[in-house]
């Protein structure tokens, strides 16, 4: 072997072994990445997995508007401007933005949601949960009550539908 070839053998190692530290740091960048996906799946899952259970102090919070007509009527309209794009124009939580979302919008004529009370229901309203938002800032008490009453008005249309159907 000649002294020029050997040179360029070592050259040659040289440059390979940089390659291997380059993609030995790509190949870790990759698992990192890949972790940190799978974490972040793993969280999404367990939220989806976890009941959002208000507390029984929610239940103790009384409704000044109970049985008002004027407020359901309030609250149909404010629920079509801010709520129908998720949960749907009949409340079942099929808005168009559904699909995206996770966990999915409820179904606010599900039985899971009309047995709560109407103070769980406005908690929960008030304190919102990702990825819906908190309306304590956005509406006033009497707003938030005319959405809890005009949930129930949601209530009564699936019910009298499947006795008939029964
Ligand atoms: C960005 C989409 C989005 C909008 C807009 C939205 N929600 Fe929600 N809502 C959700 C999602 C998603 C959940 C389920 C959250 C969970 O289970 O963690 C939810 C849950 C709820 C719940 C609790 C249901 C239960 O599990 O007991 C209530 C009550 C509720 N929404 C009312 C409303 C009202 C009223 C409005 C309009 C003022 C509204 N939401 C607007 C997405 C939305």
């Amino acid at each position: 072997m000649s002294k020029t070839n050997t040179k360029s053998l070592t050259n040659k190692n040289n440059s390979l072994m940089k390659t291997s530290v380059w993609s030995r740091l790509l190949m870790t960048g990759i698992v990192m990445s890949g972790a940190v996906f799978l974490m972040s799946s793993a969280l999404k899952k367990v939220q989806q997995a976890t009941p959002w259970v208000a507390p029984a102090a929610a239940d103790t919070i009384k409704n000044p508007l109970k049985g008002n007509v004027k407020s359901v009527e309030d609250g149909k309209k404010l629920y079509a401007q801010n709520c129908v794009v998720c949960h749907g124009d009949k409340g079942k939580g099929d808005g168009i933005a559904a699909a995206g979302l996770n966990p999915k919008p409820a179904d606010h004529t599900s039985e899971k949601i009309q047995k709560q009370t109407d103070g769980a229901i406005f908690w929960k309203m008030t304190t919102g949960r990702s990825p819906m938002a908190s309306y304590a800032t956005t509406f006033n008490p009497a707003q938030r009550w005319a959405l809890v009453n005009y949930i129930r008005a949601l209530r009564k249309e699936p019910i009298t539908t499947s006795a008939k159907t029964k």
